[in-house]
């Protein structure tokens, strides 16, 4: 018998590069994402195809297991059965078809949806009550562990734990969570994305990360915080480094903003949370320095047009996709003009999708 599973892909409304240094963060998962089909085998293989990449796999469960770039996009769910098998999980010979309909390389987080996917659809053959915070801190390991991308947990939760019309604030250091209904009104929230090719993100990311540890280290020698996302504007006062002191004022800057977010979204004051995304992308290009040209061209061109109430990079950055709040009159001269004024600026074309939050990962019963 062949059962279906959905993962949905995320976007972050605010709070960004703030997991991995304990703050809090806003993200919301998607209605698109990854659907896959997994069919039992009779012998001792798992199979792993995609509908969309020609690149297939297959391994024996009783072979070990290790990360190989020549694996492809199955490095991921090789990650998770590895994990699994280490943990002393039943994991079942079977054939899994992925199929996604997430842009390709957007940054939409399609390797977490993959990801938790897997991760569920093999617990789900022997388990009926899986913990969904434990599922996603689980896969966080796996991409920190196998796939050494050193992420924090926004994507996987938001992936696993996502709500129609709601965005997630979740506390990165305790996990602690609640959901904020993301009420639009008459206004539509936008993906730009910039179609650029993210190169060297897996290391860019990780040099982030490791001089916010740096910074997190400085200023523990002068008080007890335990992580850089609880530290305050004067504290930071005392890094000499001029980057790491950018990097951790981006960190300062982006949790204030993350809590006015919630204030205004609760209080259904779309303009203000507008206001503090086009802030939020500033600093992310100023201090934290992980936007790039392409991303600030869509960012910085769309907050400028009629109709929107802001717009800033969403997710890891150096490419991918920007999210925009704009009013639904406005979005047909919206995308028009966004389109023309990019190409103009970068050479390439954008693509422009209107996005709906729905529910997270789930068994799809027909
Ligand atoms: C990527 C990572 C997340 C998070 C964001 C930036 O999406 O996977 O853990 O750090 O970047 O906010």
């Amino acid at each position: 018998m062949t059962k279906t599973y959905f993962a949905p892909g995320r976007v972050n409304l605010i709070g960004e590069h703030l997991d991995y240094n304990g703050g809090l963060v806003l993200p919301a998962a998607l209605t698109i994402g990854v659907t896959a089909t997994f069919t039992k085998r009779a012998d001792n293989k798992i199979v792993l195809r995609s509908a969309t990449h020609s690149f297939h796999n297959q391994i024996d469960l009783s072979d070990p297991i290790t990360f190989n770039s020549k694996n492809d996009w199955t490095n991921y769910p090789l990650g998770i059965i590895h994990q699994l098998i280490k943990e002393g999980h039943a994991v079942p010979a079977c054939e899994i078809i992925f199929n996604s309909n997430l842009p390709e390389g957007s940054g939409l987080s399609s390797s977490a949806a993959v990801e938790v996917l897997t991760a569920f659809m093999l617990l789900s053959q022997t388990e009926s009550n899986i913990n969904l915070p434990w599922l996603a801190n689980f896969c966080k390991q796996v991409e920190n562990e196998f796939i050494g991308v050193q992420c924090g947990i926004m994507d996987q939760f938001a992936v696993a734990m996502g709500k129609a019309d709601h965005a997630i604030l979740l506390n990165c250091s305790t996990l602690e969570h609640s959901y904020v209904h993301f009420e639009l009104n008459n206004y539509r929230l936008l993906i730009l994305n910039t179609k650029k090719p993210r190169s060297l993100i897996h290391s860019k990311y990780n040099e982030r990360k490791a001089e916010c540890d740096e910074a997190l280290r400085i200023l523990q020698t002068t008080s007890s915080i335990q992580h850089l996302a609880e530290a305050s504007m004067s504290q930071i006062d005392v890094i000499q480094d001029a980057t790491i002191k950018k990097r951790a004022r981006h960190v300062v800057t982006e949790s204030l903003r993350v809590k006015e977010s919630v204030k205004a979204l609760r209080f259904n004051d779309l303009s203000t949370f507008g206001r503090l995304m086009n802030a939020s992308h500033a600093s992310l290009k100023n201090d934290y320095e992980v936007t790039g040209k392409e991303l600030d061209a869509l960012a910085e061109e769309a907050q400028q047009l009629k109709g929107c109430l802001g717009a800033r990079m969403t997710g890891a950055g150096f490419g991918g996709c920007a999210i925009a709040l704009v009013h639904h009159d406005a979005i047909p001269e919206f995308k028009h003009m966004l389109t023309f004024k990019y190409q103009a600026e970068t050479g390439l074309n954008c693509e422009i999708y209107e996005s709906q939050i729905g529910d997270g990962v789930r068994e799809i019963k027909n």
